[in-house]
């Protein structure tokens, strides 16, 4: 039996607090571990999550400062932590295989972690993120090897938000009217645990299941449908499709509320743009305002996802409590973000995504072929803007690691009422073509370029380019 929808509140996940500070630089200390949280009312449900939370705690750093997280491994089974959007050196990018081994006696093989090519720690490993990027709402989540979609699906995933002067001297809704908003939908066994198809014979998912894995709870921060009660005033929301698989089209029931878009996966926007609905691919970050105030006190406004007609149809529920005063706006101008112009004569690559069987089994490649850590697909020069196109045959979310990228076309014409911004992630629909403009800076190494559908990404659709 499903929960009750909107009865409880929003919980918002606690902001990470340094263990201390030293030469300007922030260190932290995360442990990863099982906890068992009541999600559905009087039951209890195992999770892996970071500090045991889900999601994990909010890290709320500054754009420039450095940031040094020691992640702790007290799980059974082997992690990777990437910081998504971040413009982060490769060794601390989550390698899918720099794995860190659980420090306790009985765990699960390391799998591809004697193959090579993977520095493996054992116990506890320390990400640095220089956070050299302007201000923006990222997230982190597990990158391992074959298991991203089940680890992230029981846990492992949190927001880490860069601020920084430009934004901080926009009058936005701040405070207790900035709110995160994680979106993730899950699936329950009858006594209260994840159920996930795992393959029995290996990585990924039953065969029934490859298109991707879509739960028939919605939750928000970590709670089934939950409730906030807000004022009727502007509020900026942080919206992050954590979803292994599900795309979202959020829309409010009711009143004469839009989504004002502010920031895109890579930040703030030149200008506001306004939507009545909001289609959000799986890892896509969307920064809204939405204004209450002209809703009288008792009125309930629904977020929906239009894109589910059964219970998932529904996601959260807002509840507009009393008139209050309100000194926010969102400015005609917020950022100094400009479309690159595209230059001529620029390296052009494309990535075809497509459903395919590499090394005899059925599974998801790029350009014909299954993810191999040792081959690298590209060689690409560092600050020199290249032309990537992605083309599709059903719908693959697209993210690129190190660098944003604009949007120049999709389908050979103008970019989607979506794509405005420094993105990180592109929605691309069925057979369809997008072109996006890219430029990688600073940091040599090895980085993937891979579909967010956590279960095409686990069956092999990804690549390795190296950033020369
Ligand atoms: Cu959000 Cu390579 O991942
Ligand atoms: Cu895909």
């Amino acid at each position: 039996p499903l929960p009750e929808a909107f009865k409880v509140p929003l919980p918002i996940p606690p902001v990470k607090k340094p263990l201390r500070t030293q030469a300007g630089i922030d260190y932290y200390r995360v442990v990863q571990q099982k906890a068992s949280l009541e999600i559905l009312p009087g039951l209890k449900t195992e999770i892996l999550g970071y500090d045991g939370l889900l999601p994990g705690p909010t890290f709320d750093v500054r754009s420039g400062r450095t940031t040094v997280v020691e992640q702790v491994n007290h799980l059974d089974v082997p992690t990777a932590v990437h910081l998504h959007g971040g413009h982060t050196p490769a060794a601390s990018d989550g390698w899918p295989l720099d794995l860190l081994m659980p420090n306790g006696e009985h765990h699960e093989h390391a799998g591809h972690g004697g193959m090579g090519g993977g520095d493996v720690a054992t116990g506890s490993r320390k990400y640095t993120y220089p956070n050299t990027q302007r201000a923006a709402t990222l997230w982190y989540h597990d990158h391992r090897m074959d298991y991203t979609a089940p680890q992230v699906y029981r846990g492992l995933f949190g927001l880490h938000l860069i601020r920084d002067a430009e934004e901080d001297a926009l009058p936005l809704p701040g405070g207790d009217r900035e709110i995160p908003l994680v979106l993730a939908d899950r699936a329950f066994a009858a006594d209260g645990s994840f159920l996930y198809p795992a393959a029995t014979d290996g990585p990924g998912v039953e065969a029934k299941y490859m298109e991707g894995v879509i739960g028939d709870v919605m939750l928000v921060n970590g709670a089934p449908w939950p409730v906030l009660e807000v004022d009727a005033a502007r509020y900026r929301f942080r919206i992050l499709n954590a979803s292994n698989a599900r795309r979202f089209e959020l829309a409010l029931d009711s009143g004469p509320a839009r989504f004002v878009q502010i920031g895109s996966d890579g930040g703030l926007l030149g200008a506001p743009v306004e939507h009545k609905t909001l289609v959000v691919a799986p890892a896509e970050r969307f920064d809204v305002v939405v204004d209450f105030s002209a809703y009288q006190p008792g009125t309930e406004v629904t977020l929906l996802n239009k894109l589910d007609s059964g219970r998932a149809g529904q996601v959260m529920r807002f509840k507009v409590m009393r008139r209050a005063g309100d000194d926010s706006n969102v400015p005609a101008k917020l950022s100094s973000y400009a479309a690159v112009p595209e230059p001529s004569g620029l390296i052009h690559r494309e990535w075809r995504f497509r459903r395919g069987s590499a090394n005899g089994h059925q599974g998801w490649t790029i350009n014909g072929k299954a993810f191999d850590p040792q081959k690298m697909q590209a060689s690409v020069k560092l600050d020199q803007y290249e032309v990537w196109s992605f083309v599709t045959d059903v719908h693959h979310p697209v993210h690129v690691h190190l660098a944003p990228f604009q949007v120049l076309r999709r389908g050979g014409g103008k970019p989607g009422p979506y794509d405005a911004g420094w993105k990180d992630t592109v929605d691309i629909r069925p057979a369809e073509v997008v072109d996006v403009l890219v430029r990688f800076t600073a940091h040599k190494g090895k980085y993937l370029i891979h579909c967010h559908n956590l279960e095409h990404e686990d069956m092999a659709m990804m690549a390795a380019f190296e950033t020369v």
